[in-house]
């Protein structure tokens, strides 16, 4: 499928879906959150695909697309909102990295809070400037990101605004730090792409639920979801290859 504005290239099992909207530092208009959706709805399917690594050239993403917003009734803006999207990118059965280089702010600092991990370059530029719109986040911000980095520093980056570099970022738990983010989150994608992706997709399951129930319900739930591994031929694999003293190879079955 072709898109205007994001790329995709697959290769050796990871999709890298990079934002092109340079002109506008990448932010998000609807069409585009609109081919991201249509875009993860396929990488969810593809077999061939084990990883995804969302990034954008220069700049991750400067947020959602403030001509698009103006004259939003509130009506209009719950519709424009991009929650779903997001959502289903945080619950693709894949591993998702953000590969973050210059800005990633607002709606895109919340399409990065929505991957699993966030790999940023020592120039970048993270904030929730919505405040300063007369609004706040919108798109999973203000849940994302305290779960992620405590209440207190997401309350600090919502309240006021400011514009924080990514060593301050990393030192919140919000990025880890890389010379070349992309180089890194290609690294960290190839080799989670070898590993057995049933017990993957399930650990991100089960780790996703720990944000909205409680340990002992989530416990139970780990404990179906992991006994449920056992009925997959990469268990079986992963223990023979362990005794046979050898490297497992995983077919996803
Ligand atoms: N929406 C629309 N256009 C944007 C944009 C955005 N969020 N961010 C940047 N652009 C456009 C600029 O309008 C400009 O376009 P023109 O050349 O046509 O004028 C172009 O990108 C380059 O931007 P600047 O000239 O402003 O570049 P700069 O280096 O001087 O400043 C910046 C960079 C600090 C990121 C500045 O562009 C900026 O403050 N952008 C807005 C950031 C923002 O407020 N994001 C939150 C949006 S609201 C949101 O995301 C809601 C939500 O929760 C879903």
């Amino acid at each position: 499928m072709s898109y205007e504005f994001i790329d995709i290239k697959v290769e050796d099992g990871i999709a890298v879906v990079s934002l092109n909207r340079p002109k506008a530092l990448n932010a998000l208009n609807k069409d585009m959150v609109l081919e991201l959706d249509r875009a993860f709805d396929e990488l969810a399917v593809d077999a061939s695909v084990k990883a995804v690594v969302i990034t954008g050239e220069k700049n991750f993403a400067a947020g959602a697309d403030i001509s698009n917003m103006l004259t939003l009734s509130p009506e209009e803006a719950k519709e424009f909102s991009f929650r779903h999207t997001f959502n289903k990118i945080e619950d693709l059965p894949k591993p998702v990295i953000a590969a973050i280089s210059g800005f990633a702010l607002g709606g895109g600092l919340e399409l990065a809070l929505a991957c699993d991990i966030r790999i940023a370059a020592p120039n970048a530029k993270l904030g929730f400037p919505e405040i300063n719109l007369g609004i706040f986040p919108g798109a999973g911000g203000t849940q994302r990101l305290p779960r992620l980095i405590g209440p207190s520093w997401a309350k600090e980056m919502i309240y006021t605004g400011d514009i924080i570099t990514a060593g301050k970022a990393a030192e919140y738990g919000l990025v880890d730090l890389a010379e070349s983010p992309l180089e890194e989150a290609l690294t960290l994608a190839g080799k989670l792409a070898a590993k057995a992706p049933v017990a993957l997709k399930l650990a991100k399951q089960c780790i996703n639920l720990a944000a909205d129930v409680d340990q002992k319900k989530g416990i139970e739930f780990e404990a179906v979801a992991w006994a449920s591994t056992f009925a997959t031929e990469d268990q079986r694999e992963g223990m023979k290859a362990f005794t046979e003293k050898r490297k497992a190879v995983f077919k996803g079955k």
